[in-house]
């Protein structure tokens, strides 16, 4: 155990947090008013099992030391000494075996990135994929200043040449560059491109690597490390930082070609968010250069669930977002992503750079270009999409300004849609929640307040109520992930059935600690923050929690139901327009079926 542990292990969280503020019990939880914002409800959780924190408020949360960093505005190692003073610890030279670890993942991804480079811009086996770049259209500085390489079609020339250089087996599998085998590891990279992930400081954190063909998965990329985290990375950002903070606008694509192609091109404020929706720590890191972001993406950001939920977080850190689209072009200019437009003609990237909108005005015109806004169903359509959006609009004079744009809009009074707002935001909360709304903080408090719709936090809900499973309950859920919309709660559920199938089989109790203990890393967070939801006290008795769940469960499998008929009905609609009978026989038919289902429930 090292010292940070050590200290933690004799410390208590909630004694050390108790000198700040007064701890409530609350189930087999603490709560208070949380001290980092202002609130007139507790929301503010504390778990003796875990050692953790979460205010589900402002979002904060951590361990015993982050609390003290947080209250006291500390650094680390300042938090560090006090605590160690507090639990009686004598600190050893700090953090050095820490570092030492961070430095030969640094080194062994370096290390690798110039073999990689080696391999294809000067070995024989380059040949092909360097043609291939060309192709793309990189120039050879291009390849060089990315250091772009090539990892051959081999399963150990990796491993067997950094071995060769006193790297041990554990630090190639620890970087991600190895995959551990039987015989120890082989190399994770095999007959790709390799694009270096490097990180503000250009240290290489790890590897994307694309086939040459049509292959799939066409990218495969270093996964969670020590030194590598996809949420907090931006690709480029170590090239484009100045550029960015001197445009104060940063570009925001989604691809290493996209990046590549328009940095080569001159268009250098740029970053590639690597295909995912953005994270609060990329929002972060961006709003250290520049005010203002841009987006471009491949598929259509209204309709697109992830890439809304990536809006709202990068609205709450007060950026500017615009949208850059390039979806109109004439015929044989059409491109699918920037890279292709870019090889086209780079006048159409600028200029759709140029052209970019602000993203509430983009969400406009994506609903008139969709639906009717003269017609009743055309408005009901316009409603559902973006009173939503439009009560998660943080800032209230934006919020204003697109209020009397929908308004204009649809012919309707602004005071309508604010009212509907309103209406959309009560609807919002399951019970244990709607507290929360008539305790909202104060509007001058800047709060980062995650919003989910009333399905999700249902679904979350859920979870957390299996995570507070009473010991007598031995309980393992029989219902299929798919009642879950959210990807990232149908993976946490399928892990949880397997661990509570495994320890149903040998007749032990659920334990939380446990169940961390077998969860890959990334997921850790997620199901602190779950875990630390407020369950009713009554929800210890296993009757009364079992009663809940089935209630839960029938209410999400009442919506999954719901919205399949809405679908349907929407086709039967259709088909009736267009008199295809047969197909509208079968689907009246799955619609009664539906019906007596839901009805059944
Ligand atoms: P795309 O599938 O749009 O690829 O994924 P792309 O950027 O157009 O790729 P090229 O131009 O054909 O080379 C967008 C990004 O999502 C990530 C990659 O970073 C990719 O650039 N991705 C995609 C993965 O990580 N894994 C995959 O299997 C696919
Ligand atoms: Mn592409």
């Amino acid at each position: 155990m090292d010292d940070i542990e050590l200290i933690k292990s004799k410390l208590n969280i909630v004694d050390v947090i108790s000198e700040y503020l007064p701890l409530k019990k609350s189930g087999i939880n603490f709560k208070a008013n949380c001290p980092f914002h202002q609130e007139k409800s507790a929301s503010f959780m504390v778990s003796p099992e875990r050692q953790i924190w979460h205010c589900f408020g402002c979002q904060k949360g951590g361990d015993v030391y982050k609390f003290l960093m947080e209250k006291e505005g500390l650094e680390f190692k300042d938090a560090l000494e006090i605590l160690a003073q507090k639990a009686g610890v004598e600190l050893k030279k700090t953090g050095s075996k820490k570092d030492d670890l961070r430095n030969v993942l640094y080194e062994a991804n370096q290390k690798a990135a110039q073999f990689y480079n080696y391999l294809l811009t000067e070995h024989k086996l380059g040949k092909k994929p360097l043609e291939y770049l060309k192709n793309r259209g990189l120039t050879d500085e291009t390849i060089k200043q990315f250091n772009l390489g090539y990892a051959p079609q081999n399963w150990e020339i990796l491993v067997s040449f950094l071995r060769k250089r006193g790297f041990d087996m554990k630090v190639l599998l620890d970087s991600g560059l190895a995959v551990a085998s039987k015989q120890g590891g082989y190399d994770r990279f095999r007959g790709r491109i390799m694009f270096p992930l490097s990180d503000v400081r250009n240290r290489v954190l790890g590897f994307s690597g694309r086939v040459l063909g049509d292959e799939l998965p066409k990218y495969i990329n270093t996964p969670q490390t020590v030194i590598f985290d996809k949420g907090h990375f931006l690709l480029g950002l170590h090239l484009s930082k100045g550029s960015i903070k001197e445009k104060n606008e940063a570009i925001i694509v989604e691809g290493e070609m996209d990046f590549l192609m328009s940095f080569q091109s001159g268009v250098k404020n740029i970053v590639a968010s690597k295909g995912t929706a953005l994270t609060d720590a990329q929002v972060e890191e961006i709003k250290k250069y520049a005010p203002t972001i841009l987006l471009c993406f491949d598929t259509d950001i209204a309709g697109d669930a992830a890439s809304r939920r990536g809006i709202e977080i990068a609205d709450k850190a007060g950026l500017n977002i615009k949208i850059i689209e390039f979806g109109g072009l004439p015929a044989g200019r059409q491109a699918k992503d920037p890279a292709e437009l870019i090889k086209k003609d780079l006048a159409l990237w600028e200029k759709a750079v140029k052209e970019a909108v602000p993203v509430y005005d983009y969400y406009l015109k994506s609903v008139s270009l969709r639906f009717n806004p003269r017609q009743a169903q055309g408005k009901r359509d316009i409603f559902a999409e973006l009173i939503p959006i439009w009560s998660k609009i943080f800032d209230t004079v934006t919020r204003e300004h697109y209020i009397e744009k929908l308004a204009a809009l649809l012919q309707l009074k602004d005071e309508l849609i604010r009212e509907e707002i309103e209406k959309y935001k009560k609807t919002q909360l399951p019970e244990t929640y709607k507290k929360a709304l008539t305790d909202a903080p104060a509007p001058s408090q800047p709060v980062k307040n995650v919003t989910f719709d009333r399905r999700e936090m249902l679904e979350q809900y859920l979870i957390s109520l299996l995570l507070h499973q009473p010991a007598e309950a031995s309980y393992v859920p029989n219902f299929p992930e798919t009642i879950f919309t959210q990807e990232e709660l149908k993976e946490v559920f399928v892990l949880l059935v397997l661990f509570l199938d495994s320890i149903s089989f040998k007749s032990r109790a659920f334990k939380i600690t446990e169940f961390i203990k077998t969860l890959p890393g990334e997921y850790v967070d997620l199901i602190d923050r779950l875990y630390l939801m407020e369950i009713d006290e009554k929800l210890g008795d296993v009757k009364l929690w079992q009663r809940e769940v089935d209630l839960v469960v029938s209410e999400l499998k009442k919506m999954l139901l719901k919205s399949s008929l809405e679908k349907l009905s929407l086709q039967i609609k259709n088909a009736q327009e267009f008199g295809n009978d047969d197909s509208l026989d079968i689907l009246n038919r799955r619609f009664r079926d539906l019906s007596v289902k839901l009805k059944n429930l």
